[in-house]
């Protein structure tokens, strides 16, 4: 099969990029998205002429650095794949296909197809760390943990951190992928002691840096782990809690945030069912 590649080309993020047209002949089915640019790279280094720069590394669908765009869509055509798992076998010869990176303000692009996700990773560095014995591992009967928490846990522990739910949201947002994060350890015993601080401090730096849900829902496509909308559920209703326990003064306000101060004051705090009938008043 003989496919036209549309890659775009940006030599960092201060320069203006372009797309540039390649023809890729030989292709089989069985090849994945990033062996079709290991394909192209073959052909431009043997012409003399400079590689496309993508990023990669497990190349298993666990590293979650292997984001682009496929025609327009997060990671490609196949559902709850990512790139590096896409084979190219839903393509046709003589198919056009256009390869863009992440398109997102806290994504710049860093060379061609790689952007700099380290926003994401601010993210995670905020919410800090889990108490927790450590030295010798503990019978496992001594922290029972509910099975469908359990398996809750896993389920949101399968995020990647390929950054696709922001790339697709139409306001950049990373309630998504900070959702998952702050459910997966709010589910578990070890998560409990920090979990209020946790969210807080994640919530504000998502804030600094994305924008803002406004419940488009076109993370949960994008998305190779299939996380679900319920996580920003969650994200919500921690953060909710959060202030309120903060209120409370069971942990010290931050006021490096002005919106918090802002929240704190506000009436939606009461409504949280956990709460009812307490705090009505400042
Ligand atoms: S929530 Fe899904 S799309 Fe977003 S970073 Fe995690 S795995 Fe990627
Ligand atoms: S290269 Fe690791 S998930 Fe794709």
């Amino acid at each position: 099969m003989r496919l036209t590649l549309e890659v775009w080309r940006q030599a960092d993020a201060a320069s203006p990029g372009r797309f540039e047209r390649y023809e890729v002949d030989g292709v089989t089915e069985e090849v994945s998205m990033l062996e079709l640019l290991d394909m192209l790279n073959a052909q431009l280094v043997a012409e003399g002429r400079e590689a496309v720069a993508f990023d990669h590394d497990c190349r298993e669908g666990i590293c979650g650095t292997c984001g682009l765009m496929v025609n327009g869509q997060p990671h490609g055509p196949q559902d709850f794949t990512p790139a590096c798992l896409q084979r190219v076998r839903t393509f046709s010869d003589g198919d056009v296909v256009t390869l863009e990176p992440w398109r997102a303000g806290a994504f710049p692009v860093v060379r061609d197809l790689v952007v700099d996700r380290s926003s994401l990773d601010r993210i995670i560095a905020s919410g800090g760390y889990i108490s927790t014995a450590t030295n010798a591992a503990p019978e496992a009967l001594t922290m029972p943990v509910n099975k469908h928490q359990a398996e809750a846990a896993m389920d949101h522990a399968a995020c990647i951190g390929c950054g696709a739910c922001v790339a697709a949201c139409p306001n950049g947002a990373a309630q998504l992928f900070t959702g998952a994060k702050v459910a997966h350890l709010a589910e578990l015993p070890q998560g409990q002691v920090e979990r209020y601080e946790r969210v807080r401090s994640m919530v504000a730096t998502m804030e600094s840096e994305f924008g803002s849900c406004t419940n488009y829902g076109e993370c949960v496509p994008a998305c190779p782990a299939a996380i679900g909308l319920d996580v920003i559920s969650h994200l919500n209703r921690d953060f909710r809690k959060a202030v309120v326990v903060e209120r409370r003064g069971e942990v010290p306000e931050r006021t490096d945030v002005p919106w918090l101060a802002r929240l704190r004051g506000g009436p939606w705090w009461q409504s949280d069912p956990g709460d009812a009938g307490e705090h009505t008043e400042r």
